[in-house]
């Protein structure tokens, strides 16, 4: 059962602004992706830098709004479409689907405690709950200390800890709502290298804990396969493969993938579009009908989907 359905999203961006806007330069940042995150599910979204994963998250808690598709979220038996809710609703959707960013230095406002920082966007929600001050303070310390602080730190200023411990500090006011659905957008990616495994240890206990589903953004492939159950492989707001972490580490099938998993390098694509597969220009194995052909998402084999009409056509299992 899918917590949250996301169908044939599209978001882009005029490159110009004002009087050149209407010379309508366009990046087509997030093109025709559709996926689902099930109720537990740890999905993630993978792809080289600009490929379009945080418009996506973005578009998820309507802090963009998609120009077309659709998005749903199944509660209990209910499905609301994301894009439909109102002032209230919408408010109350954005506790169960929290976003967790990439930069905690400057997602944590410097002049409030820890504390504030915990509870500033929920208060009114929780005391709506019948929760008082003094039981929110007890609740910010147990999740203050379930993601590896202390209660003493409630008093004390975001600038007084590390980039990893203000990581810590998002993920825990994220959690204080208990959502749902978790966005991590590259969560680890701005810390250094050997604090990067500790936050994802992190998420993987909470991961074990909780009952919550979650939605993570990488440009690692690696670590996406340590962390996530299924992954989309993303590539210039395109979906190009999709399949369980353990399908796709035992054997990606398109070449971007293949591509992904070889290089650690973060790369930032700029080769000019084509009318057909928009890897060609890069695809090591592109034939002159890849430049010509767009191609379908297919599934391949059961659960794994991918779009190369090359690869689709030299895997023996696809055509049994
Ligand atoms: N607010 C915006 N206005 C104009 N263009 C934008 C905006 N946000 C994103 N873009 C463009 O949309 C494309 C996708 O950007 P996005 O930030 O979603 O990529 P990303 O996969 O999250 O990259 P990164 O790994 O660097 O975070 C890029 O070409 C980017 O320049
Ligand atoms: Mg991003």
């Amino acid at each position: 059962m899918p917590v949250l359905t996301v169908s044939q999203l599209h978001k882009r961006f005029n490159l110009e602004a004002g009087f050149f806007a209407r010379f309508g330069r366009f990046v087509n940042a997030v093109n025709d992706i559709s996926f689902s995150i099930g109720k537990n599910e740890a999905y993630g979204l993978v792809g080289e830098s600009g490929c379009g994963k945080t418009t996506t998250a973005r578009m998820l808690v309507r802090m963009y709004e998609a120009d077309e598709g659709q998005i749903n979220y199944h509660h209990g038996n209910n499905s609301v479409s994301v894009g439909a809710l109102q002032k209230e609703e919408l408010r109350q959707y954005r506790e169960k689907v929290r976003y967790v960013f990439q930069d905690p230095a400057r997602s944590l406002n410097p002049r409030m405690s820890v504390y504030e920082v915990l509870v500033s966007g929920c208060r009114r929600p929780l005391k709506k709950r019948g929760i008082d001050e003094k039981e929110l303070r007890q609740k910010a310390a147990v999740i203050l200390e379930e993601v590896g602080l202390q209660a003493a730190d409630l008093e004390k200023r975001p600038s007084e800890f590390s980039g990893g411990q203000r990581q810590r500090i998002s993920i825990a006011r994220a959690l204080l709502v208990e959502p749902e659905l978790l966005i991590c957008d590259e969560v680890v990616s701005a810390l250094d290298v050997s604090i990067q495994g500790q936050i994802l240890n992190l998420l993987l206990d909470i991961r074990k804990k909780r009952d919550m589903s979650f939605l993570f953004i990488a440009h690692d492939l690696k670590v996406a396969c340590y962390f996530c159950d299924r992954i989309g492989v993303m590539y210039r707001g395109e979906l190009m493969e999709e399949a369980s972490a353990a399908d796709l580490y035992k054997e990606a099938l398109h070449p971007y993938t293949q591509l992904l998993f070889s290089s650690t390098a973060k790369v930032t694509d700029t080769s000019a579009p084509t009318a057909g597969c928009s890897f060609a220009p890069r695809c090591p194995q592109a034939a002159e009908r890849c430049f010509r052909e767009h191609p379908a998402f297919n599934e391949i084999r059961s659960g794994h989907l991918i779009r190369c009409s090359h690869a689709a056509a030299n895997i023996p299992s696809a055509n049994p």
